[in-house]
């Protein structure tokens, strides 16, 4: 039998401009060389191409009805679970998401107003209840995640400063709820510093196994069943 018959699902959360993605691709290159799985790194929205076109819609469209807008990141997710994060973890690799459902509930339950129950209940459906290991939050002021961005703002960029700190709030009391799952770093330090936290930290938290060639496991099982009456 193998040992690593299941990967890993590790999320990042946080506000916009946090670092996230510099970070998870950080993460993602030493979980590689520590484990030697397979290391997928993915977003949502956006992380097939079906998704491609729900955040072009969802993010660079008119307006979209705030019920209408949950429903759009739930079915970004239900297909990214089901098409690729699902069958990553099932073929032993490690996958590493720059936001997952939490997102939901920080920008459409809190930010929009939605309230957490029927959110968390269309998200838990969308994915068959799929939850990470561990999730990262990138904890920053969203003023100072702000002035740190250099593109033009996307929609949900663009809605207000009382409306990031509702998810920036939201984003806290779930960690705080659940501190098996979530790991909060504040994100105003050294790229460097927060990356090694992260590490220190996951290396504990998930007891990280190498991948493990079956191959090299027959021999020690099939001696074992001929010495066994
Ligand atoms: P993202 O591409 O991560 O943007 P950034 O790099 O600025 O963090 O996310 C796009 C936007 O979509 C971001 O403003 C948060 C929003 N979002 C939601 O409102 N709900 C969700 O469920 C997800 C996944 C994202």
């Amino acid at each position: 039998m193998r040992v690593d018959a299941a990967g890993y699902f590790i999320s990042f959360e946080g506000g916009d401009g946090v670092g996230k993605s510099t970070q998870l691709r950080l993460l993602g290159r030493w979980i590689g060389a520590v484990t030697g799985r397979e290391v997928v790194l993915t977003r949502e929205p956006g992380g097939t191409s079906l998704g491609r076109v729900l955040r072009e819609a969802v993010l660079h469209g008119e307006h979209v009805d705030a019920r209408a807008e949950a429903l759009l990141y739930a079915a970004d997710r239900a297909h990214h679970v089901a098409t690729l994060v699902r069958p990553a973890i099932e073929r032993g690799a490690v996958v590493l998401t720059d936001r997952y459902l939490d997102s939901s509930i920080a920008y459409q339950a809190a930010g929009r107003g939605l309230g957490d129950d029927g959110v968390e209940l269309i998200n838990r459906w969308a994915v068959q209840d799929l939850m990470p290991q561990a999730t990262v939050l990138l904890d920053l002021d969203p003023a100072v995640a702000a002035a740190r961005r250099t593109a033009a703002p996307d929609r949900l960029e663009r809605a207000g400063a009382e409306f990031h700190r509702r998810t920036r709030e939201a984003f806290l009391s779930r960690a705080a709820a659940d501190p098996r799952r979530w790991l909060v770093v504040d994100a105003a330090g050294d790229v460097e510093d927060i990356q090694s936290q992260i590490r220190v930290d996951l290396a504990a938290r998930l007891d990280l196994t190498p991948v493990v060639d079956e191959a090299v496991h027959a021999g020690p099982d099939e001696q074992r069943e001929q010495v066994e009456p």
